[in-house]
């Protein structure tokens, strides 16, 4: 049995390899103990507002063998020292034998032993759901409480939750800002805060300005200027600089947040941004966007453009970069008929030499079912050498 208050668990999202690469650039180490459980010990409060690949925190308050029955104590005292008032709970589980029974009879039996009033949430699922979470306002206040009963292997680790993804505030941010484009594809701001974390230094700060060079509508500027870092966009079509504009305006009046910001139209590939570069976040040019399976000719053609595009702009941008600027690039991937076709340039030896893929970093392939076209994530460093 162990209490750590600087230990933390981490629901993560639809693509947990994702978010685990997340926790590392952030925390610096992330231990999986789950295909969708991560453990991260941190002395700060970890602010689940800023993860994109996480959908629950919560702090550890026990772990032991899960044959040792002591966290029904532990729990017990933990909920009957409360102040006075009625308390809202609700019980997760995951891992093995979790189920939506196991959790209900946790929280009855606990509800039944404190003798005090205790409004049981209902399980649909072991997991209470991010929206009852979200609805319930668990973890808010003391007596709002969602336990996290985490089974891996011979283990057992309870946490309780301090924070849930909050679907609304991402929702508003995507949705209601003034200019959006279909066009130029949807940049879920989930995935632009991954990719500005990703591109963390490795001290594991966000630096700044983070650079945007085919900003499009600014959702990756909207996200770095939210966790408080100046931003710079530029894009070849004058229209979407308009379009970044106003949406960053829109934020900082809705939001009530400041922050430096520097938007210029520029051809990615020849242009020269003002300096010092803190880091480059960017969905770069995707090509054509399909709905159905394009002719093997015409899906080389497409290829071949975007290759081109985002090659040149790395070498136009390279001798612009101190050496160790942190970059993550999200490039187009092809799915067709079982098949994965990646850029060229996304292969260690075609990758232009002054960059170099981040230490620990393997491939990352963000992708809604059924997508045709997929975002590679690159995390790359300008070289120092
Ligand atoms: C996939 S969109 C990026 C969308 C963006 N993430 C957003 O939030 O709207 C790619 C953008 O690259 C721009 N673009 C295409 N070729 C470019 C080039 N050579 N230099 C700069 N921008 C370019 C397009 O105008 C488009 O806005």
């Amino acid at each position: 049995m162990c209490y750590d208050d600087s230990m933390f668990l981490f629901i993560l999202g639809r693509q947990p390899e994702i978010g685990v690469a997340e926790l590392r650039a952030v925390f610096g180490a992330a231990e999986l103990i789950l295909p969708n459980v991560a453990r991260v010990a941190t002395d700060a409060t970890p602010d689940i507002d800023i993860l994109g690949g996480t959908r629950k925190v919560g702090r550890v308050i026990w772990e032991g063998a899960a044959s040792d029955s002591g966290f029904e104590r532990i729990l017990f005292e933990r909920l009957s020292a409360l102040p006075a008032g009625k308390i809202t709970l609700g019980v997760s589980c995951y891992g093995s034998g979790a189920d939506a029974k196991i959790a209900m009879k946790t929280a009855l039996s606990l509800k039944q032993k404190l003798g005090r009033s205790v409004r049981v949430l209902p399980n649909a699922a072991a997991e209470i759901s991010d929206a009852a979470t979200l609805g319930n306002r668990l973890g808010t206040t003391p007596h709002k409480v969602e336990l996290m009963l985490v089974r891996a292997g011979q283990r057992l680790i309870i946490a309780e939750l301090i924070g849930v993804q909050n679907l609304n505030a991402y929702t508003f941010r995507d949705r209601s800002r003034p200019k959006r484009d279909a066009r130029v594809g949807m940049l879920p701001p989930k995935l632009a805060q991954i990719m500005i974390n990703l591109a963390r230094a490795d001290d594991h700060s966000l630096c700044a300005p983070l650079l945007d060079p085919f900003c499009g509508t600014g959702v990756v500027l909207q996200e770095a200027a939210l966790m408080g870092v100046g931003v710079y966009g530029s894009d070849i079509e004058p229209r979407m600089i308009e379009y970044s504009g106003k949406n960053l305006d829109w934020l900082a009046r809705t939001h009530h947040v400041k922050f430096d910001q520097k938007l210029e139209v520029g051809d990615a590939t020849t242009h020269t941004w003002q300096t010092p570069i803190g880091a480059v976040v960017s969905e770069t040019y995707l090509g054509q966007p399909y709905t159905v399976q394009p002719a093997p000719k015409k899906l080389r053609q497409n290829m071949a453009t975007c290759n081109l595009i985002i090659e040149k702009f790395l070498g136009n941008i390279a001798p612009q970069l101190t050496p160790g600027t942190p970059l993550c690039l999200a490039v187009p991937v092809w799915f067709t008929g079982g098949k994965i076709h990646h850029l060229p340039i996304t292969s260690i030896n075609s990758l232009p030499p002054d960059f170099e893929y981040r230490a620990g970093q393997k491939p990352l392939i963000y992708r809604r079912e059924n997508q045709i076209v997929g975002r590679e994530l690159l995390v790359l460093a300008r070289r120092r050498t």
